[in-house]
């Protein structure tokens, strides 16, 4: 939890006193307790901490743990490393066993302030649903944290904003036998019940069927579990506003099929859905702001599994647009049950600018690494647009080209067009960009390959801990705040 004090008391059992290396120069502490200011100046005074970039030094006064930490130098200073800085600090071994924590800025600016919330809300998060250890900690997360601050109302939709981040990240960390295609419809249900101005779509196996989406039942067919195509309409703006969607790819579990991914390839593939679950993030944070905006939420659902009637390489499908595909690879199936969702939102939904996000290819993690999503798009003015709300919120992408000769390495002899490059190995991540590209026509269209920043293995991203990252949420959020 969260809270806000206009003053520190520290009357709570521990406090974090953010520090930088101008501050400790001045060798004097100033604070409402004359005890702690004199137990911290003499710290200063005797050079024992000196601010230093993640310095951290523990002062014990009365019955509070006043922990200085060390921010070093004020200019070098950026938001993303106060964010690693602080998370560090919050699950240092100081804070065992400690229920409530005063943290206490350098400032308080709003960026600092929002940075803190960061550094709490997501830096905190950890995915212990299974741990049985008794001796686990599973009291990080449930900390209060009361940072010192002057209250601003973009605060609290900070914390929503996170939280939604979180609950993005819960349904990743799921197995993928619990979050299936039916689990994520009926999760896309309770998020709306109750709620006026939201109209929900769902397509099953049946309606799917009638409606042709010929290359997402495909993907589908090795899995015992039913696919599910989910749009829900957010009209919260006015009547003749125009829609932003929103396309998740959904792949519950990605196997590869029967191009079966290898050992160390699969085992983090619970999380293909990370698109969907961004998407799924990102409506639970508009209707807890109650943006006045008009909104499509969508995701296509499936299974890519490994079966007897497994979808086949080098076989041919039609998908809901009319356009053949040769399925070059199993394993290239985000690509087609996006073909068909984004084909049917635009046709049916006619939004006015269309986002997808997907974990949909390698290349784009060996490119870009797990710091940055890669941007791709049809439309100048979008694509600035998703790449201002990336820098705001930190959820970063890159811009990577798509341009008329990629068409030429996705061309099939014997269907319209094909699931994977002629080209082995080289523009993987565009390849694939320009094969949706080719669904969209003339929508103003941004694509975020976020097989990267999504899911990363130990604490390697960042203010993130293993696992799920929840990336997309806050820059959906932000696109769609800012129109
Ligand atoms: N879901 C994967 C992409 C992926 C890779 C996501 C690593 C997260 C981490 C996608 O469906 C896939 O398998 N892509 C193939 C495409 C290839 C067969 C053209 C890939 O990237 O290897
Ligand atoms: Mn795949
Ligand atoms: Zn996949």
């Amino acid at each position: 939890m969260i809270r806000f004090s206009s003053q520190a008391s520290f009357k709570h059992p521990a406090a974090l006193v953010l520090v930088t290396a101008e501050q400790a120069g001045t060798k004097k502490f100033k604070s409402p307790s004359a005890e702690v200011s004199a137990a911290v100046t003499r710290v200063l005074v005797q050079e024992r901490f000196e601010g230093g970039k993640g310095e951290m030094f523990p002062v014990s006064v009365n019955d509070c743990l006043v922990v200085l930490l060390g921010l070093g130098k004020e200019k070098e200073l950026t938001l993303a490393s106060l964010r690693v800085l602080v998370r560090r600090a919050l699950l240092s071994a100081y804070f065992k066993k400690i229920a409530d924590i005063e943290l206490i800025p350098h400032h308080d600016s709003a960026g600092v302030v929002e940075a803190l919330i960061d550094a709490k809300v997501i830096g905190t998060y950890a995915w212990k649903k299974y741990i049985t250890r008794k001796k686990e900690d599973k009291t990080v997360e449930k900390k209060t944290v009361h940072i010192i601050a002057a209250l601003n109302a973009g605060y609290a939709a900070a914390v929503t904003v996170n939280e939604a981040v979180n609950f993005s990240r819960d349904l990743i960390n799921e197995n993928a036998d619990v979050t299936t295609a039916e689990f994520l419809e009926t999760t896309a249900r309770s998020l709306i019940r109750g709620k006026t101005g939201i109209t929900i779509e769902v397509l099953d196996r049946k309606k799917l069927q009638q409606k042709k989406f010929g290359l997402l039942l495909a993907v589908n067919k090795g899995s015992v579990n039913e696919p599910r195509v989910v749009v829900v309409s957010y009209n919260g703006g006015k009547k003749d506003d125009p829609y932003i969607a929103f396309v998740g790819k959904g792949l519950t579990f990605d196997s590869g099929g029967l191009n079966l991914k290898p050992s160390g390839s699969m085992e983090t593939m619970r999380s293909d859905m990370s698109g969907a679950a961004a998407v799924l993030g990102a409506l639970k944070a508009v209707i807890a702001l109650k943006l006045r905006k008009n909104v499509i939420f969508a995701f296509g659902a499936v299974e890519n599994a490994i079966d007897a009637n497994s979808y086949k390489p080098g076989d041919v499908f039609v998908g809901y647009a009319g356009k053949s595909v040769e399925i070059g690879n199993t394993d290239a199936e985000g690509r087609l049950v996006l073909a068909d969702v984004i084909s049917y939102v635009i046709d049916v939904y006619k939004p006015s600018r269309l986002i997808d996000l997907a974990t949909l290819t390698g290349a784009c993690v060996v490119g870009l690494g797990h710091d940055y999503a890669g941007l791709m798009s049809n439309n100048e003015d979008l694509a600035a647009r998703v790449t201002a709300s990336a820098e705001a919120t930190d959820d970063r992408a890159w811009r990577l080209p798509i341009y008329p000769e990629l068409k030429d390495m996705i061309k099939s002899k014997i269907a319209d067009i094909r699931n994977i490059s002629n080209q082995k190995g080289s523009a993987g991540a565009m390849t694939a960009a320009e094969f949706l590209h080719s669904f969209v026509g003339k929508t103003p269209w941004a694509h975020l390959d976020i097989a990267g920043p999504s899911f990363v293995d130990g604490d390697s991203r960042m203010y993130y801990g293993h696992g799920a990252t929840g990336y997309g949420v806050r820059l959906c959020v932000d696109l769609i705040k800012k129109g």
